[in-house]
């Protein structure tokens, strides 16, 4: 059984097809260069360009599956968050294909597709799910497919948002994360950095001032290497911190972590280390895709969840209680 899964929330456009539920194709349009002069994402031009290159995007994930658009079984895309013009685009251009193909069309959250993609076959919930991202930090308790509860979230910039900004300071390129983690191994050791809220008795995550205390360091004109290795070991201190405190907490022992911060070798070395049952995204799945769309798509529909009204619309806000 395929289906096919689009995400088009952000500045990525991908396009992915899963085979009873494993990922055949993952293919990822990046923006980065689009975008690079402007120093950040620009909606509108995101927006153009994911409508110039979803239909051959597509054409081509199918073609590389080796299969055409009648052998599709279900079809999903991202409804939200993210920037509304961007989600548009691949949203209809996948309701529209549902429609033509009578095919169910499945409106997926992206928190959830991230989480989809680093849930193993057979894990049965609950447990934890840890979103890192670059626009979001958002811990979970995963009740069952569709049934999440927040636990806490930053209550400023995303973890992957303090890496891509740090990056900046340090005149590294965007995004900022793999090249962070590249640095900090070059470092010898690392300049401290403290511990965002400590003693907090809740589950919030906070990066600006981590993000504030690299500023005054580039200004001293500290080394970098052991500037990005600082900054990323607090950084990683403090997820662990948090979730494993809310593990303790709770009485769950087995976590997810999720979302392009994910990818980080170090900061996977640090969640092994803590004694409890952690999965990852495989590589490829962490950042923003289009195979996790499918994957939940999948799972909702094995589930025996109900496909979507093609009447529904897009949604910049979005949160994954209501999902
Ligand atoms: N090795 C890494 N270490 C740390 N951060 C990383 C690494 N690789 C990628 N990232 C970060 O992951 C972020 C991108 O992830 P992703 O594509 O999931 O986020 P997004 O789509 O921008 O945000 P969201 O999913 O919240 O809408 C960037 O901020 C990037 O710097
Ligand atoms: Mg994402």
């Amino acid at each position: 059984m395929w289906v096919l899964g689009i995400d088009t929330s952000c500045d990525d456009t991908g396009v992915g097809l899963v085979e009873d539920g494993r990922v055949a194709v993952n293919l990822v349009a990046s923006q980065v260069a689009l975008h690079q002069a402007f120093g950040g994402v620009v909606p509108e031009l995101a927006s153009r360009e994911h409508l110039k290159v979803i239909r051959p995007l597509a054409e081509r994930a199918l073609a590389e599956a080796g299969i055409g658009p009648q052998d599709l079984s279900l079809v999903a895309a991202t409804r939200g968050p993210g920037l509304i013009g961007a989600l548009l685009v691949g949203y209809a251009f996948a309701k529209g294909l549902a429609w033509a193909l009578g095919r169910p069309f499945y409106a997926i959250h992206h928190l959830e597709a991230h989480i989809a993609a680093a849930w193993p076959e057979g894990l049965e919930p609950p447990f934890l799910a840890l979103v890192a991202s670059g626009g979001h930090t958002h811990l979970f308790e995963v009740q069952a497919l569709g049934r999440y509860r927040l636990l806490g979230a930053t209550r400023d910039d995303a973890a992957g948002e303090a890496f891509d900004k740090v990056a900046r300071l340090l005149g590294l390129g965007f995004p900022g994360g793999p090249e962070i983690e590249r640095l900090a191994r070059e470092a010898g050791e690392a300049i401290p950095f403290p511990l965002p809220l400590k003693g907090q008795e809740g589950y919030d995550f906070s990066f600006s001032g981590l993000k504030t205390r690299a500023l005054q360091l580039v200004e001293k004109g500290l080394p970098a290497p052991a500037l990005a290795r600082g900054f990323q070991e607090a950084a990683i201190l403090h997820l662990a911190e948090v979730v494993l405190r809310a593990a303790e907490d709770t009485g769950h022992r087995v976590l997810l972590v999720a979302g392009g911060v994910a990818a980080n070798q170090a900061l996977q070395e640090r969640f092994r280390q803590a004694g409890l049952q952690v999965h990852f995204p495989p590589r490829g799945l962490s950042q923003d895709n289009g195979a996790m769309v499918a994957l939940a798509a999948w799972r909702r529909y094995r589930a025996g969840l109900p496909p979507s009204p093609l009447g529904l619309g897009a949604t910049a806000y979005w949160p994954l209680e209501e999902a």
